[in-house]
């Protein structure tokens, strides 16, 4: 096939694409397909007109963040009636937004955390909710922008000031225990890694350098809980992938609160649609480890690709 893959873009996760679109390079041409890379960088028309010229069979979408996981380029695909890889318009559009997610979460019954949108600047007057808490931006991956509250802590004016994310936050209840995550391709569930960050300078969760750091975080798969738990969150992790949409591949992110005297509490944290495939993303691992090579998950992509 002839394939275009979009890489780069102009979102806070373009160094992300960059990496993730390397392997899928490479991985595509070893298959044996035609692969042409093109930037989705800042110039929409030269985007379009290269697309139209082009005419790919297919586009395999390489980018993360805005523009290119929240149904912006997704519509242009449409548009342009050229099939692509992952989630359509709806699907990316809705779990980017980590509010409107929380919303098809809660009436799909799934398990979030507490949490609610702010405005940035009520930040200053007071703690918007019980710390410790998550302040998050509404539309961003990777964890940028990303801070917890402890209780005690003052850093409530520096969130603030580093804001860069827009007008509103969504705060929730900071989730204690461990931080895991399940790859879906289309209604499968792959397994559950338990992801522990390497304790370094200032990083106390499983922020951006923990995520694209070689050693920054260690996986264990399949992670190390309960069977019953294990088997909640791959149903969980399906259940959110349909109730948004989704289509390809998806991968959810979940706290396990295993700290307390009963049974493990499981929360869904969001549901990624572009999930990364660089050197040290989780879906890819965990697609090996289920007998899915790397070259053989980016076919099954290209596979899946509508529009
Ligand atoms: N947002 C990054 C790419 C991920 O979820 O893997
Ligand atoms: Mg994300």
């Amino acid at each position: 096939k002839r394939i275009t893959v979009l890489i780069g873009g102009i979102s806070h996760e373009r160094d992300v694409s960059l990496a993730s679109a390397k392997g899928v390079i490479e991985a595509l041409r070893s298959l044996g397909h035609t692969v042409t890379p093109l930037d989705a960088g800042a110039d929409l028309a030269a985007l379009v007109t290269a697309l139209a010229e082009q005419k790919p069979d297919v586009v395999f979408n390489a980018l993360h963040g805005q523009f290119g996981e929240d149904g912006c380029i997704q519509g242009v695909l449409d548009w342009l009636g050229i099939p692509y890889t992952h989630s359509g318009v709806r699907a990316s559009a809705t779990a980017m937004d980590k509010a409107a997610a929380r919303a098809v979460f809660l009436s799909a019954g799934l398990p979030v955390a507490e949490g609610k949108v702010i405005a940035i600047e009520d930040l200053a007057e007071a703690d918007p909710m019980p710390a410790p808490y998550v302040v998050k931006p509404v539309r961003e991956g990777s964890s940028i922008g990303v801070s917890i509250v402890r209780a005690g802590s003052n850093t409530r004016h520096e969130i603030i000031k580093n804001w860069r994310y827009g007008p509103h936050a969504l705060v929730e209840d900071f989730i204690p225990g461990k931080e895991i995550t399940v790859g879906v391709l289309g209604d499968r569930a792959l397994t559950v890694t338990d992801i522990t960050p390497t304790p370094g300078a200032g990083r106390d969760f499983y922020d951006y350098d923990a995520k694209y750091t070689s050693g920054g975080s260690s996986h264990v798969l399949p992670a190390d809980i309960d069977d019953a738990v294990s088997k909640q969150a791959c149903a969980v992790a399906v259940a959110a992938h349909q109730a948004l949409g989704c289509s390809g591949a998806s991968r959810s992110d979940f706290r396990l609160d295993d700290t307390g005297p009963g049974p493990a509490r499981l929360i869904l944290l969001e549901v990624n649609t572009q999930p990364g495939m660089t050197a040290t993303s989780l879906l890819p691992e965990q697609a090996a480890y289920c007998g899915i090579s790397y070259p053989e998950l980016c076919g099954w992509l290209v596979d899946q690709a509508t529009c």
